[in-house]
């Protein structure tokens, strides 16, 4: 399933919103999924849609896709675009960085993740994730 979540009012999209509305779909099906790690996950790539789109604009938002079975689920967001950048993993420096933390959860916690970019003339970005065998 595919749903557009978007701020109320000329608000943006709220993270916390997505976060319950992912929750909710997956807890009905997908019973063997962390669904502690997908909230984690959730938060970080909406929140980068947010920072990073058009999606934290007045008006912005995602479109949230969800595939579930029992052992697990995918979850791709799609931002609104318009950003100066890419997603992208920043190199190891060995100290332990304040920022760009986000992905490298996502990585961790995730069986697999990446990303596509939409729409390159708009710099539409999805973000997706599994988990689960
Ligand atoms: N949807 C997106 N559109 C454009 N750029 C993105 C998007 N998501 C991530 N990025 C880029 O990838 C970088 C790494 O993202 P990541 O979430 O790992 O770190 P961060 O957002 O910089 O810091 P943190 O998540 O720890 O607060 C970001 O700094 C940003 O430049
Ligand atoms: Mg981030």
């Amino acid at each position: 399933m595919t749903q557009r979540l978007s701020g109320l009012g000329g608000s943006c999209v709220d993270v916390r919103e997505v976060r319950a509305f992912v929750r909710d779909v997956l807890a009905k099906v997908a019973e063997r999924v962390d669904l502690d790690d997908v909230d984690v996950m959730t938060s970080e790539v909406v929140t980068n849609a947010v920072r990073y789109s058009r999606s934290g604009k007045p008006g912005g938002g995602v479109y949230v896709s969800i595939k579930s079975a029992a052992d697990r689920a995918r979850v791709e967001v799609l931002d609104d675009g318009g950003g100066s950048s890419f997603p992208r993993i920043p190199e190891a420096t060995g100290d332990s960085p304040e920022s760009g933390r986000g992905l490298l959860l996502v990585e961790g916690l995730s069986e697999r993740w990446g990303y596509e970019i939409a729409e390159p003339s708009s710099r539409r970005v999805t973000v997706w994730f599994e988990v689960g065998r």
